[in-house]
């Protein structure tokens, strides 16, 4: 089994689907989790709260460490792999062949800009929340304010009040987009679903399934920063401490007065 996994081509695709498949599961999970977010930041920090320093949220976080390398090293191997049996050519087939999608051609580029997002993201995020209560620490401070490690709704808002974070955001969603989109449909693919009635089906799915999971993600980046142009609502911790009179509950993700 463990050679099947390794040295077969087959192989080290059925661990790209397996692994593949669960982030999106995953994704479905956060970005299910961060609409919350966008109805009441109470509800959203009782989620975080729960999904703290747990030692089932740490199982979880080690597991999903464990998926995104697993999938990211056999990526590396696959594409090398192809490298050497078609040198420059990826796929036997040129740029214009109609039906090979651009993003197909750049799985592993996308892939490195995700993993790229995904390292500012756990550092906007997750060092200041997860690694802050492993730590024993009660919160940090954030932009010149103190964010409790469970407070993920005013980490949003601070994130999101800077347009270099909306942007880099917005970069990285798109990124996931394509690379989603290809890989929902090569993972079906690989596992052998993808016959001529399925194949236009299947895509359509990966298509859908990628705009849900980005437009969700979307969502939160843009609403919070369109919130945060009404006055100090960008600093979510002034909303918590009453100091921002000018905010709707809507500009303050929630935070009662
Ligand atoms: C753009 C909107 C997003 C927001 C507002 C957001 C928010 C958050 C927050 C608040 C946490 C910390 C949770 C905690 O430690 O309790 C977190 C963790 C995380 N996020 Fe996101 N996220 C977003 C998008 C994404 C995307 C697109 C990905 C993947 C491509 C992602 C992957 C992760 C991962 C892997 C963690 C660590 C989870 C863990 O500790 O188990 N996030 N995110």
């Amino acid at each position: 089994m463990s050679c099947f996994l390794c040295n077969s081509s087959l192989g080290k695709k059925l661990v790209m689907s397996v692994t593949g498949c669960c982030l999106v599961l995953f994704l479905l999970f956060h970005m299910s989790m961060n609409l919350v977010a966008l109805i009441s930041a109470d509800a959203y920090n009782t989620i975080c709260s729960l999904l703290g320093a747990n030692w089932y949220a740490l199982v979880a976080t080690a597991g999903l460490a464990a998926l995104v390398v697993l999938h990211f090293v056999y990526a590396l191997i696959l594409t090398i792999n192809n490298y050497r049996a078609r040198g420059t050519q990826r796929y036997a087939v040129t740029a214009n062949e109609p039906g090979v999608e651009w993003s197909s051609k750049n799985m592993l580029v996308l892939g490195v800009i995700v993993v790229l997002g995904l390292g500012v993201h756990l550092m906007h995020f997750w060092s200041k929340m997860m690694l802050v209560e492993l730590m024993g620490a009660e919160g940090s401070m954030v932009g010149g304010e103190f964010i409790h490690a469970t407070d993920g709704a005013a980490l949003i808002a601070f994130t999101f009040s800077k347009w270099y974070n909306v942007v880099i955001y917005l970069v990285w969603l798109a990124a996931l987009w394509f690379h989603l989109n290809h890989g929902v449909w090569s993972m079906v693919q690989t596992v052998g679903w993808a016959n001529d009635t399925w194949y236009p089906r299947i895509k359509c799915i990966a298509k859908i399934v990628s705009t849900l999971v980005v437009l969700g993600f979307a969502a939160v980046v843009v609403a919070f920063f369109v919130c945060s142009l009404c006055g100090d609502c960008g600093s979510a911790a002034a909303c918590a401490a009453d100091a921002c009179n000018a905010c709707t509950d809507a500009c303050c993700a929630g935070h009662t007065h």
